[in-house]
């Protein structure tokens, strides 16, 4: 560690005795603030969540991550020589970060969110290796490529970057104010948002004309954080939108699963200005367009039936009026998550329950019990298309089908 700092100091010094002589205080000061800015880049841009196991040793590789072209597990990147990235210059980083380029030049799957972090800025980037560089070296050997034949020829890589990945800066928009721009830096670049929210092509890249508007991850969805009114955050405020993201709770919802990890390791440690930035940045983008469905008539069988398994199975903790209790039980009523076209995630609460983020300023996460061994999937797909037709509420209905296959989805993933 303490050498590691020295010779960053050394080549701080180095970098800048040619303009002027410091004292060496000043250069550790230069260093502390740089380190310091890179701990803060890489906890926006949420690295530790993938290149760490949840009880192993930070940035020392990860755990499988499932994706459309199969497993694959995040490496080492602690400054271990043999098995980490302590022989790796800035420039190399600079090459994963921007152009997807990893270890002897292979090209890396999209499972690394490089095609967010393509537009990260040289200063960020600087940051974020100093920063790297003061990490313990864990010494722990990743087999990163889990993929089956054929998806394990990374040559194919080559192929699908030159269909669907260009080398991006990012490009602030001069008409807006800083703040607009600092949101739409940390959401498109740092934040990597649309690497769940951003639904993909049939090649798993990005579908930039639908940008943010909701996403399958498997047993989760990822709903539109579009400024639409129905199924996206368009009715919260920029305060709301920023309490959620610091505390995982808001008026409205509380976050569970993936998004439970974002806000733990990522959001909740990013400063007041920068969520408000994100809000700003996110509540003034232009809604996609989209007619509201109408919603079932009351006296629809499915909505009678699932009202009655409301009454048994919901109502004493989300109340009759969908209304929940503020930071406790999060309100149905007027809820994206709950009106989503794809209604994975809620299917999939009901089913397996969860636990809200647990952050700082809300320690306890409150949770909600598994239902699924309780109610078959009919009972499941009334109570669902109840909810997402009631108190103002309009989404499509939801089939006893589409429960059995959030069923299968979770028996593999558990
Ligand atoms: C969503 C999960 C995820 C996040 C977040 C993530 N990574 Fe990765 N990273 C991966 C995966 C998976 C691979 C391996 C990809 C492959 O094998 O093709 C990888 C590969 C890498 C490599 C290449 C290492 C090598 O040995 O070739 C580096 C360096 C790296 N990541 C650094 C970072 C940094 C720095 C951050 C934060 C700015 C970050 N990653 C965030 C999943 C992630
Ligand atoms: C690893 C995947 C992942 C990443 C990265 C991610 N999200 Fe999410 N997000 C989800 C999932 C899944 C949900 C649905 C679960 C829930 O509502 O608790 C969600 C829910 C949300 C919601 C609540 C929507 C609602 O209607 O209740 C907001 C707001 C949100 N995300 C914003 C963001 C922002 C801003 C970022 C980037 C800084 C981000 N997310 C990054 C997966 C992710
Ligand atoms: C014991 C109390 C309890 C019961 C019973 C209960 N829930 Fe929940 N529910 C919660 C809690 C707590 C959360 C927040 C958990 C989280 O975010 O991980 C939640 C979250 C949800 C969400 C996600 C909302 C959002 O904004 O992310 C939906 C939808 C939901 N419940 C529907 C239901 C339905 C439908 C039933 C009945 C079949 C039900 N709940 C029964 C306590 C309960």
């Amino acid at each position: 560690m303490t050498r590691i700092r020295l010779a960053i100091a050394a080549a701080a010094l180095l970098a800048t005795a040619s303009s002027t002589v410091h004292s060496s205080a000043r250069a550790d000061d230069q260093d502390f603030a740089l380190i310091e800015r890179g701990r803060y880049v890489a906890t926006a841009a949420d690295c530790v969540a993938c290149h760490s196991l949840p009880d192993g040793k930070p940035y020392a590789g990860g755990s499988a991550l499932q994706t459309p072209f199969g497993t694959l597990v995040a490496p080492n990147i602690t400054p271990d020589r043999e098995t980490g990235i302590g022989n790796w210059t800035e420039e190399d980083l600079r090459r994963t970060l921007r152009e997807g380029i990893g270890r002897g030049g292979k090209r890396l799957y999209p499972a690394m969110p490089y095609p967010a972090y393509t537009r990260m800025t040289d200063d960020d980037i600087r940051a974020l290796w100093t920063y790297l560089r003061t990490l313990e070296p864990v010494s722990n050997a990743v087999e990163a490529n889990q993929l089956p034949f054929p998806f394990n020829i990374r040559l194919l890589m080559a192929g699908w970057n030159l269909l669907n990945f260009e080398p991006e800066a990012f490009r602030p928009d001069p008409r807006k104010p800083a703040e607009w721009n600092r949101g739409a830096y940390l959401v498109q670049a740092l934040g990597h948002c649309g690497t769940c929210h951003t639904p993909k092509t049939m090649l798993g890249a990005d579908d930039t004309d639908r940008a943010l508007q909701g996403a399958n991850l498997q047993a989760w969805y990822a709903p539109p954080i579009t400024a639409d009114k129905r199924q996206g955050i368009g009715g919260w405020t920029a305060d709301q939108l920023a309490a959620y993201l610091k505390t995982g709770a808001n008026h409205q919802s509380l976050a569970s699963g993936p998004m439970a990890e974002e806000i733990r390791n990522s959001s909740s440690k990013m400063t007041d200005a920068d969520l408000k930035a994100i809000a700003t940045y996110l509540l003034d983008r232009t809604p996609p367009d989209g007619k509201a469905p109408t919603a079932l008539a009351a006296d629809d069988g499915r909505m009678r039936t699932g009202g009655a398994v409301y009454t048994d199975t919901c109502m004493a903790c989300h109340g009759g009026d969908g209304k929940g209790q503020t930071f406790l039980f999060p309100t149905l009523a007027g809820s994206g998550v709950v009106q989503a076209d794809d209604p994975t995630t809620l299917i999939r609460l009901v089913l397996d329950g969860s636990r809200a983020a647990a952050t700082n300023d809300r320690p306890t996460g409150p949770a909600m019990p598994p239902l699924g061994w309780r109610l078959n999937d009919a009972d499941v797909a009334a109570v669902v298309t109840y909810i997402r037709n009631s108190w103002s509420n309009a989404a499509p209905p939801v089939s006893a089908d589409d429960v059995a296959k959030v069923r299968r989805a979770l028996a593999q993933a558990n």
